[in-house]
This record gives structure tokens, sequence and C-alpha cells, in this order.
């Protein structure tokens, strides 16, 4: 079985959960948002409190005092009471949790959506990491202040640095600094599989506590993922529900083999696959990449919604034919040719080339593509080609490699680059290992790139799996060993379109 996508969520409601919804939405949720915003707008004074009158100089440092002793548990209980407002009437607690001596960092997941806060009362509020545009928001600015949370900011890799410094000094502080809490998926999931874990948490090589957080509820509401429900959405279901379950477990404290200190990266995957297993999901290798929900194969990045399927299913709208498809294809491939390194087009000439009805397919397809109104049509043709299935992959191949190779019949480090970005409709900033495996000297050759790409034992998978025609190849099978040994794309047919026209 393939894992299933993580990044979609859904709630679907059966017609008396509907009405029940409506009936408690009307009666319920007015009173429980006023209740809980009442309980944040408390926080906030207390909040500010904590640091009023302290210098800039002791904010850098843990806070303790009556600032401690006294605002910590006021805290703590109004974020509880907060949530009971939202429907958690209890919170279930497996397992003990470990104090910052015996693990600096608590390591949470999966990470559903911004109900997961509920962890916060269950582990004496504990320090969080958050991104630095959050500090300016009303309430939760001043609630990450009362944190100490560590700030970060994905764009600035200045920010990055500070915060990995920041994160080594508190997770090595030996109990100095309060534990801290990180959700190592760095994103929200539907839960059914657990993605790639980031390795800040593992970074220091101290000892992790790893904790599940469940929520064994009839109805799945807590969620908010990169599509589907909306957080209003979330919000509302959750809040409509009579009660919702949370179960928090404390795993026993991970330490970190030798190896395992030296190399954040395994150690992270070790936690992951540790935390997948007490949960009964698959561990992937699924990441967000900027925007894109990508997997990852041996360096590559292999997105989600393939930009090439995604301009199939919106030609197939616009009545595309079989063979309609198949002459646009056909017509590209010789625009491309005509046109070698420079081929950028703008919508108006995709409208001409695909013999669109209207502009606004065009723009739509440029937007799968790229950021502008433009597209480099080599990208567009080989991947839509390549997952169209109306040409064999080795023929696919060749005409792909005249595209890159400059005329020289071989390809540099960053000719493959663009060669596998095209063919995987996304830009590949990774190819130093497909290189490699590939190179012989110095430069790539056709017969290598096709025997790696259909014999390799890894980057096989890229072309028996994932660019396999139709739907049945947009759920990536990429569990850690799962391996597949089809190489029917490579023998698929006559190829009436190239086969003919490329040699
Ligand atoms: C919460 O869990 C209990 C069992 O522990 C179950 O009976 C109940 O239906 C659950 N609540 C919801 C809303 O699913
Ligand atoms: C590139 O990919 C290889 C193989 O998966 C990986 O080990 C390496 O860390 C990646 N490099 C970067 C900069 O992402
Ligand atoms: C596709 O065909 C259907 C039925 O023939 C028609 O109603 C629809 O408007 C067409 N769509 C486009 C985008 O041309
Ligand atoms: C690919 O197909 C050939 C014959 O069609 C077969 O001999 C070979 O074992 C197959 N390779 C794999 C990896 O399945
Ligand atoms: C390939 O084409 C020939 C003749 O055009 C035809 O007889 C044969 O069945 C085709 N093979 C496949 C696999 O389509």
């Amino acid at each position: 079985m393939d894992p299933p996508h993580p990044f979609i969520h859904e709630i679907k409601l059966t017609q008396w959960q509907k009405i029940r919804g409506v009936v408690l939405g009307v009666v319920l949720l007015p009173l429980r948002i006023l209740l809980c915003a009442l309980c944040f707008l408390l926080m906030w004074p207390v909040a500010r409190l904590r640091f009023a009158g302290v210098s800039e100089e002791e904010r850098s440092r843990p806070v303790s005092g009556w600032r401690l002793w006294l605002l910590h548990p006021v805290m703590r209980t109004l974020s509880r009471v907060a949530f009971v407002f939202l429907s958690f009437h209890w919170l279930k607690v497996k397992g003990r949790r470990a104090d910052n001596k015996e693990a600096p960092v608590l390591v949470v997941a999966p990470h559903s959506g911004f109900m997961d806060m509920m962890v916060l009362p269950a582990t004496e509020l504990a320090t969080v990491v958050s991104r630095s545009e959050n500090s300016g928001l009303p309430v939760i600015g001043a609630l990450l202040e009362f944190n100490q949370a560590v700030l970060v900011s994905r764009k600035d890799p200045q920010s990055r640095k500070n915060a990995v410094s920041q994160l080594n000094e508190r997770l090595t502080s030996n109990g100095y600094w309060p534990q801290m809490l990180m959700f190592p998926e760095g994103t929200t999931t539907n839960g059914k599989a657990l993605i790639k874990f980031k390795p800040g948490a593992f970074l220091a090589g101290v000892p992790v506590q790893p904790v599940l957080l469940r929520y064994p509820n009839k109805l799945d509401t807590v969620r908010w993922t990169f599509k589907g429900t909306t957080w209003l959405e979330c919000l509302w279901h959750t809040a409509t529900q009579p009660n919702t379950n949370c179960t928090v477990e404390f795993l026993p404290v991970y330490k970190p083999s030798e190896e395992e200190k030296s190399n954040p990266a395994l150690y992270a995957d070790n936690v992951q696959k540790l935390m997948a297993k007490a949960l009964d999901v698959p561990a992937t290798d699924y990441v967000l990449e900027g925007p894109v929900p990508v997997s990852k194969l041996g360096g590559l990045s292999l997105p989600f919604d393939s930009p090439a399927r995604k301009t199939l299913s919106l030609l197939r709208k616009n009545n595309f034919t079989w063979s309609d498809v198949e002459t646009a294809l056909s017509r590209m491939m010789y625009r491309c040719r005509a046109q070698g390194q420079g081929s950028k087009v703008d919508a108006d000439e995709l409208v001409s080339l695909l013999e669109l009805k209207d502009r606004q397919t065009a723009l739509n397809i440029c937007e799968l593509y790229s950021k502008d109104e433009t597209v480099d049509l080599r990208q567009v043709y080989v991947s839509m080609a390549a997952v169209s299935g109306s040409v064999p992959f080795k023929t696919l191949l060749h005409t792909a490699f005249t595209l890159y190779d400059d005329g020289k019949g071989s390809l540099s480090a960053e000719e493959l680059s663009g060669l596998m970005g095209a063919l995987l409709g996304i830009p590949q900033h990774n190819t130093s290992e497909l290189y490699s495996a590939t190179c012989r000297h110095d430069r790539v050759t056709e017969d290598d790139l096709l025997r790696v790409l259909t014999t390799h034992p890894t980057y096989q998978r890229l072309t028996n799996e994932y660019l396999q025609p139709e739907e049945a190849g947009s759920h990536l099978p990429m569990t850690n060993g799962h391996s597949v040994n089809n190489n029917k794309s490579v023998v698929n047919g006559n190829g009436s379109l190239h086969s003919k026209k490329s040699d």
C-alpha cells in the first residue's frame, strides 16, 4: 500500500452531524468563543507582567522569582481553561514527562494544527520555537514573549543561524534553561503518515523525549493542513463538538548513540521511525519545500501535485481529446527544438501552441510551472510527455537530452539539473548524488543516464513508479525500503509520436 497524502485533510460530515453542528453552532459556539477569548484577554496582562520593568539583559536569561512561581501557574491554568472552552474537557496523559536534565527537549508528533498547543499546559508550558512574524500578532506575540520562545524567520539565513546557536545554548544548559518543545515535522499534516523530521531538535545531540499527540475522536476536526479544511472551519467544527478527546503520550527518553550525536539527520530519522512505529503509521520522506509538498528521492524533489498531471487535467477540462494532447505535445516539441536553450514562452504563445480557447487556462498553466506569466517550454513539454505516456521513456529521454545538451552530446552537472527539473516539472536543487551515480568521466552521457534511471536501485523508482502515466502514479510510494520492479514504461508500446521523429 502506498502511504497516503499527508498534506490534505477535509472534514466530511453526515447529515446528522451537520444539523448538530448548526444547532450547537448557534447555541454553544458564541458562548465558547467568548469564554475562550476572555481567557486569552486575561493571559495578555499576565504575559506582559512577566517582563514589565525587566532590563534587556535580564530578558536574555531564564525568568526567575515571583515572575516564575506566581505567573507561571496562573498562565498554565488559564491556557488549560481556554482549551476546555474549545471542547477539550479532559486531557489524557500517558507515561511520565522527563525533567529537563534528563531530556532538554520534547519532540512532539504528529503536528495537526493550532489545537496542538493543547500539549503546552501538560508540559509545564515548555519553551517553543516560532516564526518571528508571529511575535507581531496581538496576544500571541505577548504569549511568545512570556514563553521566551526562540524566534526564527524562515527567509533570513542570519536569523536561522542565530536560532540554531540559541537552541544549542538552551539545550546544552544542563537544566539552566527550561525544557523546550518542538514539532520536528515543522508543518502540519493529516497524521496518516509522519513526514521527514527536521534536524533542529537533534543538532545539539542531547537526549530527547518523544511525545505522541493523538485525537481519538469519531470526527477528526482538529487538523489544519496545507489543503482542505481552513483554520476557521477547524475552529468551528471543534468548538461545536460536545467533547473532543486528546491524548498526550510520553515515550521513554531516547539517548542518542555516538553515531547519532555526530549525525543529526540520522538521529532525526531514527526518532521518526520509532515514533511512527508507536503510532502505527508509515515513516516517510515527505517534506514541504517552500510552498510545494514534495517527497525526496536521492536528492531529487518529487512534487506531490505534479504540474504536468495538473496541466493534463486542465486540458481535459477544456475538452482536449487524447489526440489533441498528442498534437499539442508534438507542436511544443518542434517549438523547443527550434528555439533551443532560450525556450521561454509567455501565456499568449501558450494559447496558440496549445490552441486554447481562453488565456486564463494558459495563465493557470504558467502558474503551475513558474512564478510569473512565462514558462520554460522545455519544462512543460518534457514533464507532460513523461506523464502522458504518449512516448516510450527511452525516446523521451533522448529528446530531453538534445534539448539540454547544448549540442555537445553530453551534459554538465548543471545541465543535468535542468533536465531533471524539466522531467519532474519543478526546479531541482540537489542533483549531485544523481550526477555522481551517472557520471563516468566528468560529463553525463545519454546511455549512462538511461541506465541509471532504469536500473539504479534508487532512481529506477522515479521512472517505474513516479513517472507512470495516469492517476495511479500520483501517489508516490516512498516509505523507506519499499521497492517495485516493473520496467513497463521503458518498453511501452510503439510511441507513435516520437519514435518516428527523433532519430
Ligand atoms: C472520546 O473517547 C471515548 C472513549 O475514551 C469515546 O467513547 C468517545 O466517543 C470519544 N469522543 C468523541 C467525540 O469521539
Ligand atoms: C543532497 O542529496 C543528498 C542525497 O539525498 C543528501 O545527502 C544531501 O544532504 C543533499 N544536500 C543538500 C544540500 O540538500
Ligand atoms: C466542453 O464540452 C461540454 C459539452 O460538449 C461543454 O458544455 C463545455 O462548455 C466545454 N468546455 C469547454 C471549456 O469548452
Ligand atoms: C526489465 O524487463 C526485462 C525484459 O522486459 C527483464 O528481463 C528485466 O529483468 C526487467 N528488469 C527489472 C528490474 O524488472
Ligand atoms: C507497434 O506497431 C506495429 C505496427 O505499426 C503493430 O503491429 C504493433 O502491434 C505495435 N505494438 C504495440 C505494442 O503497440
